[in-house]
């Protein structure tokens, strides 16, 4: 089979890596790549949002599947394209990436379909807004309606705060269309956890847990970031917590997005709060998470070929995933400066210092330069290594961060600290 795969990230790097371990796969490309994944796929120059120039190299390439990476491509229809062409790809179309491109629409599915939320509202324009704050209680959260590289949402304490975030929103405009709309939302406490599903529109599987750091510094200071790091399994989803987020969040999005005419394929990454009163729903992402990837990957023991094509052609109910029962944890490293301006170009050194089979160095953003690999991105790789347990794979993966070495070179001490401090992680 020829595989093309879309994107740049490290959450690529570990699907062209994963790909790769197919006996089923004959040659990978990758658009438009990066350093680490140059070797082991071609990387061709074409931008993963140009949806035209993708769907004409798939053809002329006769390719037999591709995978979507980030969520731009999806929102704008990349699958549409593809299916109207013939080709096979994986992914939702752009009817069910709904769910990530609107969060007004996917908070009024939700309610439409009983599913667990926030309690809300939605507004078009800041007046009505503002009127709404004047009797509202606080803190409550002040969303963007559609995308906005996962800054979009601002969790306010004060009446101060929710007034300049509408300001800011929907009259400057700070994440331009995105903010034409608002949801303003009860703010709701507890541990937050990613699920993510893979389903064919009908069926689906739920992966292995895997726990995300989304802030920059240690301790979960400092502002958000695409993810500073990550482990599976996360202990904080007790089995008994997994059943309540498959019978009444999983479940019913699946059946509830088949049933209004969009059935959902692909990966379904549900963003959730574990509350006193059970899983309710932040946010789905109709992707892969990133980091989340790089540490859930290493767990998988099926071809991630047959579980894409079983997803494509509606079959998921034919496969069973198998899992490594041994944890994994990736760490992030980031140029200095991330999640603001970040440096680039700077020479990596260290890179072959992962000796050990267990370790892998997922390249995040990263580029070749005069023979060298040199940074390219503000997060820069993710290092992730399986252990025998939690611990022994934190330390595995921190003696590998510790040999990688580039101007301003940043990462977070404490990832997986959650995970060992529980029994789960022993
Ligand atoms: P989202 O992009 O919707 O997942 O939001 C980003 C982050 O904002 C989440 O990971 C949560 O930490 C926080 N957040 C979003 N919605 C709420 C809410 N209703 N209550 C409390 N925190 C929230
Ligand atoms: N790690 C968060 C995301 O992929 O959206």
């Amino acid at each position: 089979m020829k595989i093309l795969v879309i994107g740049s990230g490290g959450r690529e790097h570990a699907l062209v890596w994963k790909i790769r371990q197919s006996p089923k796969v004959r040659k990978i490309f990758c658009a438009p790549g990066n350093a680490g994944i140059a070797s082991l796929a071609e990387c061709v120059t074409i931008a993963s949002d140009d949806i035209n120039a993708l769907a004409a190299f798939a053809q002329e390439k006769k390719i037999d599947l591709t995978v979507v990476g980030p969520e731009a491509p999806l929102v704008a229809g990349i699958v549409d394209i593809f299916e109207a062409k013939g080709l096979k790809i994986f992914g939702p179309n752009k009817a069910a990436a709904q769910l990530e491109a609107s969060k007004a629409y996917t908070k009024e599915f939700l309610h439409r379909r009983n599913i667990p939320t926030a309690v809300y509202k939605i507004f078009d324009d800041p007046k009505s807004a503002q009127e709404f704050l004047d009797k509202a209680q606080f803190p409550l959260v002040v969303k963007a309606d559609g995308l906005a590289a996962g800054k979009g949402v601002v969790i306010c304490k004060t009446l101060d705060e929710a007034r300049q975030a509408i300001d800011d929103i929907m009259v400057k405009k700070v994440f331009k269309s995105a903010g034409d709309r608002v949801v303003i939302e009860e703010c709701l406490e507890g541990p937050e956890a990613s699920i993510l599903a893979i389903s064919d529109g009908k069926h689906f599987f739920v992966l292995e847990t895997a726990q995300d750091h989304k802030r920059i510094f240690d301790d979960d200071l400092g502002p958000n970031t695409g993810g500073m790091g990550a482990y599976s399994p996360a202990p904080v989803v007790t089995p008994d917590m997994m059943s309540k987020i498959i019978s009444r969040i999983i479940e019913p999005t699946i059946r509830g997005m088949s049933k209004e005419g969009h059935p959902f394929k692909g990966v379904l990454y549900a963003g959730l709060m574990l509350t006193y009163q059970g899983p309710q729903v932040l946010e789905f992402n109709v992707r892969f998470g990133d980091p989340e990837t790089e540490a859930v990957l290493p767990r998988l023991k099926t071809d991630i070929v047959d579980i894409m094509m079983a997803s494509v052609d509606g079959k998921l109910d034919k496969l069973n995933l198998k899992w490594d029962s041994r944890p994994c944890g990736c760490v992030i490293i980031a140029s200095g400066g991330y999640p603001g301006n970040y440096d680039v170009d700077k020479p990596i050194e260290g890179l072959e210092s992962a000796e050990d089979p267990q370790t892998v160095v997922f390249h995040a953003g990263t580029k070749l330069k005069n023979g060298g690999v040199v940074t390219s991105g503000g997060r820069v790789l993710a290092v992730t290594s399986l252990g025998d347990t939690m611990p022994e794979a934190i330390k595995r993966v921190y003696k590998t961060v510790d040999r990688i070495k580039f101007d301003r070179a940043f990462f977070r001490r404490d990832i997986g600290h959650k995970a060992v401090n529980t029994k789960a992680g022993k």
